[in-house]
């Protein structure tokens, strides 16, 4: 098809177009005026995408590489622990630099965000609100440098929006904890080296019945299913784990016993502005290729960006995607400064969410054929965006969990 593009004379300015000559938009200082600290921190974590990243993202997705030497460079700046604070060697950051951080990191390769994201809210974000001072210590300094990173396993393959009917079983034996189940869709999980669990410890009590758990990786009796073979995101690893007798020591049970469906709650209403973030990045990704190809694009004598049907679809893509980056930082700030944001964050994650679907969709019928091929990054945007629909909670569930808390603030 590229071929017969070329032969009709347009392909050779489309083929110029590689994210090397790629002209960015700058709408992440024009949507708010940020402290300056965090504009420094957009720039730097923009440069980074655009030097480490943006050169080999295509090729990490062809080949489900998992990017470790981008990884190590990211945790020596800090981008791995961003709210964990200095004593416990994380960057002491607050949410709304977390959410910029990751919108960048995912503009230049939305696996590496979501394996940084995954890292940052799931793993290190429960340990950091419920681990004692000692798991504090153990489980979150070596996991803020990029030489370890963490995952979190709460769905299975019988479940995964009924987040409260857990099957994997934790039972006490002596000094230890013995887990029996499978774990489904964990992300970073071939390449983790310790996961947050959840099992039941009292099937009869549901989800209050619930506890979460630390866990080495590798550890007896814990092994990793097949690496899947994914439409997005193709450079984060995701697997199952299962958990054969798997023991751990009694110390290792984070929070209370039967507080672990709570735990899980809390952590994805964090996550959720971490993947928010991460639709940002790839919509805004998706928008500055469009916008490029348009300029540069002839059509009947002139750019395709002079058509209003090609500007009709711009505006109502920077509409979206801005719409969904104010809700977005509105939820880190509520966050920031410790009031609800449980309706916010899946507000945010909802909008940024259907925002990157709807603007990736419509950037590649900007591009037409040069879209639907893999020299440009118009594709690979498709389809890295569509999971942030699903994981972390779907769009139905977080139209659940938007209404559920409307009801509750307006019953009092
Ligand atoms: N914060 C604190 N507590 C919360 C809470 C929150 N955000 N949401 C619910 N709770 C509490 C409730 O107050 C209630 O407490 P009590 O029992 O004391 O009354 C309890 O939890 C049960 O609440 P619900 O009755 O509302 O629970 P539910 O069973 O109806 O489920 C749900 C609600 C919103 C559907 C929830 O199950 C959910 O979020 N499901 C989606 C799960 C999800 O996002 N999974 C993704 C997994 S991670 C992933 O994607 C993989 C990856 O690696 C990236």
């Amino acid at each position: 098809m590229a071929a017969t593009l070329l032969a009709r004379g347009g392909g050779a300015a489309a083929r110029a177009l590689t994210f090397g000559c790629l002209r960015q938009l700058h709408t992440v200082y024009q949507t708010v005026e940020l402290p300056e600290t965090h504009q420094m921190l957009c720039q730097t974590c923009r440069d980074f995408a655009e030097k480490e990243l943006v050169p080999i993202a295509a090729q990490l997705d062809k080949e489900h590489r998992f990017p470790a030497e981008q990884v190590k460079k990211m945790g020596a700046l800090g981008l791995l622990a961003m709210d964990v604070p200095e004593e416990y060697e994380g960057a002491g950051l607050d949410y709304l630099a977390y959410s910029i951080a990751v919108e960048e990191i995912s503009r230049g390769c939305a696996s590496t965000g979501v394996i940084m994201s995954v890292n940052n809210s799931l793993y290190l974000g429960p340990i950091l609100k419920f681990g004692s001072e000692e798991q504090k210590h153990q489980w979150i300094a070596p996991f803020t440098s990029g030489d370890k990173i963490g995952c979190f396993a709460l769905s299975e393959p019988g479940n995964g929006s009924d987040a409260g009917a857990a099957s994997t079983v934790a039972r006490l034996d002596g000094n230890e904890w013995v887990l029996n189940g499978t774990k489904a869709w964990i992300t970073n999980a071939w390449d983790a080296s310790a996961v947050v669990v959840f099992a039941t410890t009292d099937k009869s009590q549901k989800h209050k019945g619930i506890s979460a758990f630390l866990v080495p990786m590798p550890t007896p009796g814990l092994s990793l299913g097949k690496k899947e073979d994914k439409l997005g995101i193709r450079a984060s690893s995701t697997a199952n784990l299962i958990f054969e007798d798997c023991r751990i020591p009694k110390a290792n049970l984070l929070g209370q016993q039967g507080m672990g469906f709570k735990i899980a709650m809390q952590t994805l209403d964090s996550g959720r502005i971490g993947i928010a973030s991460q639709a940002l990045g790839i919509a805004q990704a998706a928008l500055d290729c469009a916008v490029d190809y348009a300029e540069k694009r002839l059509a009947f004598g002139s750019p395709i960006s002079k058509l209003q049907a090609i500007q009709f679809k711009l505006a109502d893509m920077a509409l979206a995607l801005e719409g969904a980056r104010l809700l977005t930082w509105r939820a880190a700030m509520l966050k920031d400064n410790g009031k609800p944001y449980t309706k916010e964050a899946a507000m945010a994650k909802l909008a940024a969410s259907e925002a990157a679907t709807a603007i990736s969709h419509q950037a590649l019928q900007i591009l037409g054929g040069m879209g639907y091929v893999t020299e440009m990054p118009a594709e690979r945007h498709y389809r890295d965006a569509r999971i942030t629909e699903i994981y972390e909670g779907t769009s139905e569930i977080q139209r659940l969990v938007i209404a559920g808390q409307l009801l509750k603030e307006y019953r009092g």
